[in-house]
């Protein structure tokens, strides 16, 4: 039977679908209407996020930890051969950012967190490209699917105030490809700021150059500070938001930089697996440098509407096959709905 709170979700995957569509952002193929039809709404998702973190109303449902950032990209042309997109001809282009901790609690520990992100809003010649980038390479799941039930074991247990570490177990068990994530996390701990972390872009897109050429890639944010492993301090005494603390300490003697990298698949390598690295060989450029200049509270400062959803692309990068793309972008549209209508508790 069909009541409010079938049509409720029926509604938003379809408004939400609309809006991806009237923005240029995708178009209806048969596949894509397939996998719209198997995959949760938006408003499933953003639920389970909640019932994971708690409602924190007024911030992100994930990654609500995070700074505003903003300064430029000096694009040296390398990749403009690649990609007819704007912001790959020479030239310096103004960008929003955000960095953030994963986790839908604001108030976090940042020594809690072992996964950092950034977050980017460029414009060049009117044509806007978002990204949001991890600091693994890989993502846990596949599917959006398969992202529900793992928020659904990770639910804390009412009695303990932890997930329930039987369902962990068995979610894992029955889902072999979440081990490369965990295997990543114990060979490269998490940065120890903000600043020396490497940021990707994790799922899959295309380049398309001014003949319609097209390539399949993956980006990557490499910092020009060099890495060093988060230092896990046994009591309790840390500061609480050393992340963005150390940053802006760093920002007062000079600007952040990282080099924008694509990486560039070879016949065989999944565009629609993001639980699967590429083969280390492949061939990759340097298409310039990021350079944050200065930060701001997340509270009022520029990144605070944005919702960096990953499918506003400039024309030259399309997404690909990957099933998380449209699942993201519908998500990232429904926590910023909900967002921006709650006026914030913490
Ligand atoms: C189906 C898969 C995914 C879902 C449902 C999802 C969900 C979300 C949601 C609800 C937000 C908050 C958005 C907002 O309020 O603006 C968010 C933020 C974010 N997600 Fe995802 N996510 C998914 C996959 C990924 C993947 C594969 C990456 C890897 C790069 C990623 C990176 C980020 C980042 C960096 C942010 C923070 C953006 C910001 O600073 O505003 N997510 N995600």
């Amino acid at each position: 039977m069909i009541n409010n709170k079938t049509l409720r979700i029926a509604a938003t995957v379809l408004a939400s679908f609309i809006l991806l569509i009237c923005c240029g952002v995708a178009v209806i193929s048969p596949d894509w209407a397939i996998r719209l039809a198997a995959a949760p709404s938006a408003t499933q998702m953003v639920d389970e996020f909640e019932a994971v973190s708690g409602p924190h109303p007024g911030f992100r449902r994930n990654h609500a930890k995070g700074v505003c950032v903003s300064g430029h990209f000096e694009s040296n042309g390398n990749a403009a051969p690649f990609s007819k997109a704007a912001l790959f001809k020479p030239g310096s282009y103004p960008v929003i950012g955000r960095l953030s901790i994963v986790g839908g609690d604001p108030a976090v520990n940042d020594a809690r967190g072992n996964l950092r992100s950034l977050a980017l809003l460029m414009v060049a010649d009117g044509q806007v490209w978002k990204t949001s980038m991890n600091s693994i390479p890989v993502f846990p799941v596949r599917t959006p699917e398969v992202l529900l039930k793992q928020l659904q074991a990770s639910v804390p247990d009412k009695a303990t105030g932890r997930p329930d570490p039987s369902r962990v177990q068995a979610f894992r068990e029955q889902h072999p490809e979440t081990q490369g994530f965990r295997d990543w996390l114990t060979v490269t701990p998490p940065s120890s700021g903000y600043d020396n972390g490497t940021y990707y872009s994790v799922n899959a897109f295309r380049f398309l150059d001014e003949q319609g050429q097209a390539s399949t890639v993956r980006w990557s944010m490499e910092p020009e500070a060099m890495y060093a492993p988060q230092v896990h301090e046994s009591s309790g005494g840390s500061d609480p938001d050393r992340l963005s603390f150390s940053l802006a300490k760093r920002l007062q003697q000079a600007p952040v930089r990282w080099h924008l990298v694509i990486t560039f698949a070879e016949p065989g390598d999944p565009s629609n697996d993001a639980t699967r690295l590429w083969p280390t060989d492949r061939r990759r450029i340097d298409a310039g440098v990021l350079v944050i200049t200065s930060h701001q509270s997340q509270v009022d400062g520029p990144c605070r509407d944005v919702d960096f959803n990953p499918l506003v692309l400039p024309p030259g990068i399309e997404p690909s096959d990957d099933p998380l793309l449209m699942a993201r972008a519908a998500a990232y549209a429904e926590s910023r709905n909900r967002r921006l209508h709650e006026s914030r508790t913490q």
